[in-house]
């Protein structure tokens, strides 16, 4: 393993409260939950922590509240691998949560109260470019403000440092920042958002990935789900296939993927073996409940793969 090579994750941290329910309430019903479980989350967290527990050598960009939560937040960061000297505490703000529903599918459907992440703005990215611009790969998503993402993508970018999107929650994004990017990760409703392109079969992933590829990114990744991941390099397609697991929770599996994908890359420069790992890593997160109480660390997922 290539120990030296630096991944910095820039992103939201959220408290998340996850109400377990039969189904999902409608306007105007009040529904008891079966389980409620209130564990650390955030996009971006999810993903830093999924990178530290696979072993990178990671430095997490982000900012919490000035509250108790955002404190325990950062030990637990710690304690998770995680370089936190860039976090900062923004005054007067809460740490961001999010409300979860998930059902008896394990589906789930999120709101969001940004709080501390909407202090994630471009003075502080500038303020903290040479983090970004001392490290190997880049992992970006969208629940922290899009100029800041912009910024960072464009910093990464003349620095010629590899830069993976993860377009969660998708939005519409601009070409510039697509251009900036080499590696796009959606799942099959982000890449439908992204592409117009209903993505239901391998051709249609091929179709997708090829509209991505137009707007300037070399490597496409659409995560299927338990059908795996359609990979696809400079227009040259194929889909690697992914692991049956029982599914108890969906939420963070992305994360996971993505993060533990960036690590793994970034230590083999192999696509898949990468993928593997990262969809192995993914397979545990879903056989668990929570966010980061799913994640698993490096061992685990090692043991998975045997
Ligand atoms: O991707 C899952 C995450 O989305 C949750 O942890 C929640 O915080 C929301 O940001």
């Amino acid at each position: 393993m290539q120990a030296n090579k630096k991944m910095v994750v820039l992103g939201s941290i959220n408290i998340d409260h996850v109400l377990q329910v039969p189904h999902f309430p409608k306007p105007g019903e009040t529904l008891s939950g079966t389980h409620y479980l209130m564990s650390f989350g955030g996009k971006g967290a999810n993903q830093a922590v999924a990178a530290g527990r696979s072993g990178a050598s990671i430095a997490f960009m982000a900012c919490v509240g000035d509250d108790e939560v955002g404190q325990l937040l950062r030990e637990q960061l710690l304690k998770d691998n995680i370089d936190i000297s860039t976090i900062e505490v923004a005054e007067g703000e809460a740490t961001g949560v999010a409300m979860i529903y998930l059902d008896d599918q394990g589906e789930n459907t999120i709101g969001i109260y940004p709080g501390a992440n909407a202090s994630l703005t471009t003075a502080y990215v500038e303020k903290h470019r040479q983090v970004i611009t001392a490290c190997d790969g880049l992992l970006l998503q969208l629940e922290t403000p899009l100029e800041s993402v912009l910024a960072a993508a464009k910093l990464a970018h003349q620095h010629d440092i590899l830069t993976v999107l993860n377009p969660a929650p998708v939005q519409p994004l601009s070409d510039e920042l697509l251009s900036l990017i080499d590696i796009i990760t959606p799942n099959e409703t982000e890449a439908e958002a992204l592409t117009g392109i209903s993505v239901q079969s391998d051709q249609d992933a091929e179709q997708a990935a090829r509209c991505l590829h137009h707007k300037g990114i070399d490597t496409v990744m659409i995560t299927l789900g338990n059908r795996g991941v359609w990979l696809s390099v400079n227009g040259q397609g194929q889909r690697i296939a992914g692991y049956d697991v029982t599914v108890k929770d969906t939420i963070a599996a992305g994360d996971t993927f993505n993060g533990a994908f960036l690590c793994r890359y970034l230590e083999t420069a192999d696509w898949q073996q990468a993928i593997d790992f990262a969809q192995a890593a993914a397979a545990i997160a879903v056989s668990r409940q929570g966010a980061q109480t799913s994640i698993p660390w490096r061992g685990e997922i090692i043991d998975f793969l045997k």
